[in-house]
């Protein structure tokens, strides 16, 4: 079974620990929500895992390989990809050549093969409409659901999801939760997001970060009713705890 696994992982920036001694395993089949205050270490984590930052200590593993040294496209080739709290879009690409990038150079596909898997992940998130749009034309909701294709497109085994759904519409963030829910079965998701409401439908396994360190990890109605989650969550804007 595909796993990816953390192991006292930490990152210093200066003498800002960001992200300190996190043991941490995700399993293909299940969906895990990732909450704690701005500043937490979520994105850090994410970037960890995914390559974009180095661990100052600690080791990262995909089954029994070890990846914490390798470089974001080895990763994402690997069998690891993540949507980006802040969208990486390239605003002269087509929305549809957005998507065919990472399934030529993540997920290896041919050309041919490339074409139809872009046609696919875009009907999935709802971009079919806009494949030949610019990236640059699209709104929020069209460049976090673009983000999500581009990860997708990667074909990766461990998906990792930062703030998807900020930032958008009630009814927006319901269509995001239906989109994720249909994505968990053949994936590990990690789902990062201030909207707690939103992970409840998706997760059905929470953890908890605060100033670095991973603090809560269970199932989610367990860790959701811990007396210590209310007081992480005074940092956190009131209509994020809503
Ligand atoms: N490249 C960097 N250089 C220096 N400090 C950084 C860097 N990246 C993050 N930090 C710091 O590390 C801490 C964790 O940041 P991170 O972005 O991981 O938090 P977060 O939990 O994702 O917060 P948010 O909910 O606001 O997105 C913060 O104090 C941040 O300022
Ligand atoms: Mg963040």
């Amino acid at each position: 079974m595909t796993q990816l696994t953390l192991q006292g992982v930490t990152r210093r920036f200066g003498v800002l620990t960001a992200v300190d001694a996190v043991d941490l395993s995700l399993r293909v089949g299940e969906c895990v929500g990732l909450i704690g205050p701005n500043g937490a270490g979520k994105s850090t984590l994410l970037a960890l895992m995914v390559g974009d930052l180095r661990p100052t200590s600690g080791q990262i593993s995909l089954n029994d390989t070890v990846v914490t040294r390798l470089p974001v496209p080895a990763r994402v080739r690997a069998g690891i990809a993540r949507a980006a709290q802040i969208p990486q879009i390239f605003d002269r690409l087509t929305v549809s050549e957005s998507v065919r990038l990472p399934a030529l150079y993540g997920a290896g596909l041919s050309d041919t093969q490339a074409r139809a898997e872009a046609a696919i992940v875009l009907e999935r998130c709802g971009l079919a409409d806009k494949a030949q749009a610019y990236a640059s034309a699209l709104g929020l909701l069209d460049r976090k659901r673009l983000e999500l294709a581009k990860a997708l497109a990667a074909r990766p085994r461990i998906l990792l999801l930062d703030e998807i759904a900020a930032g958008l519409t009630e009814p927006e963030v319901e269509e995001m939760v239906v989109l994720v829910k249909s994505l968990r079965d053949d994936r590990a998701i990690l789902w990062v997001e201030h909207i707690p409401m939103a992970l409840r439908e998706a997760c059905e396994r929470l953890i908890v970060m605060e100033r670095g360190v991973k603090t809560l990890d269970g199932p989610f109605a367990q860790v959701w009713s811990d007396p210590g989650l209310q007081a992480v969550y005074m940092g956190v804007p009131g209509d994020a705890a809503a």
